[in-house]
């Protein structure tokens, strides 16, 4: 692999943090590593393979000698800052909803659909957390037995709304445990002893806007714009790792045992399904590792060709920064 030089837009955030390990423990070349923030960390410096790099205020002139941008800031920075940066020759990988419905714009998941990124125009899209999270689980069934619907639950951490919201719940639970009153300010309730079904904003149909993340991302990757895709969107009182409960009906019958064989050598994921040991995915067993586990593998009782399972993985680590770590290899 020749080496590059990347900068990374949001260094000092929760996604910005794992991408910098993420780029350590993959042994990327890097010519140079630049880290980009806002004016709040002016100052700041943060230690990569033992040396220490200021960080940056992102501005006009960051991407001259830039050859890969991964941006983990937000939309609004991403729309403001990824045409400067194509334009300096730099190619973009975005975290960020901005682009990610672009029919120019590849939204790429690398073990589902690489092939996406052929003349890409300098952007790519890092899809939404929960929806890389459950296409690893969705393709290798719809290439085998035809996928129809799917209904998926989402049980959402606390990092996927970044690194004050880690903070937030921290600081409830320890106000919970002190029985002190608790005002949120980064989440619309207290995250801390509760979950509420409100990931983003709601919208006029009564679904938010994360649920149809969900279903359009999944559409777009998969290639089959008409799936049917029923989300619920839910938070819970987990420092890192999103799970999700995934009922589908499928074209052709899949017996749970033809699926285990499915899943086990499908690539991305790890086979955790033995109940009777007690042993299934969960946030704890799978924080700050690559792959993602699934396992409840059963047959659905309420569609036709069904099945439903449950899936658990790091949405900082394969839900954001390894994708975009993986994109921006191959590219
Ligand atoms: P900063 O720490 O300087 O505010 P998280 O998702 O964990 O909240 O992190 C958001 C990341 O995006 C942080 O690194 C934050 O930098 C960065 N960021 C937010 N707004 C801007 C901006 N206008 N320009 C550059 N970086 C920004």
């Amino acid at each position: 692999m020749t080496e590059r030089s990347v900068a990374i837009v949001g260094a000092t955030g929760a996604v910005g943090q794992d991408l910098m390990a993420v780029l350590a423990s993959r042994k990327v070349p890097l010519r140079s590593l630049r880290l980009l923030a806002s004016t709040r960390s002016v100052g700041e410096r943060r230690t990569f393979r033992g040396e220490s790099l200021p960080v940056e205020v992102l501005g006009p002139e960051s991407f001259r000698g830039v050859d890969v941008a991964i941006f983990s800031a937000g939309a609004s920075v991403s729309r403001e800052y990824a045409a400067r940066a194509v334009a300096a020759g730099t190619i973009v990988i975005d975290n960020s909803s901005a682009f990610r419905l672009d029919p120019k714009v590849p939204l790429v998941v690398p073990e589902v659909n690489s092939a996406a990124l052929n003349g890409h125009c300098g952007i790519i899209s890092n899809p939404n957390c929960s929806t890389i999270l459950l296409v690893l689980a969705l393709s290798p069934l719809h290439i085998e037995a035809g996928l129809e619907a799917v209904v998926v639950s989402t049980y959402q951490a606390a990092s996927g709304a970044g690194q004050l919201a880690m903070l937030e719940l921290r600081s409830g639970m320890r106000a919970m445990l002190a029985d002190e009153p608790f005002e949120p300010k980064v989440f619309p309730q207290q995250l801390a002893g509760n979950v509420f079904p409100h990931v983003d904003v709601f919208q006029a149909d009564g679904y938010t806007r994360e649920e149809d993340k969900l279903r359009d991302e999944t559409r777009k990757i998969l290639g089959l714009p008409q799936l049917p895709v029923e989300a619920t969107c839910v938070r819970v009182p987990v420092e890192r790792c999103h799970s999700e409960s995934v009922s589908v009906r499928l074209s052709r019958p899949l017996l749970p045992a033809a699926a285990r064989a499915l899943f086990a050598s499908a690539p991305g994921l790890l086979l955790c399904d033995e109940p009777q040991q007690n042993r299934y995915p969960m946030p704890l067993t799978m924080a700050f590792r690559d792959p993602v586990a699934i396992g409840r593998i059963r047959v659905s009782r309420v569609f036709e060709n069904g099945l439903a399972f449950w899936l658990s993985g790091d949405q900082l680590r394969k839900g954001a920064a390894l994708n975009a770590i993986q994109i921006a290899e191959l590219v």
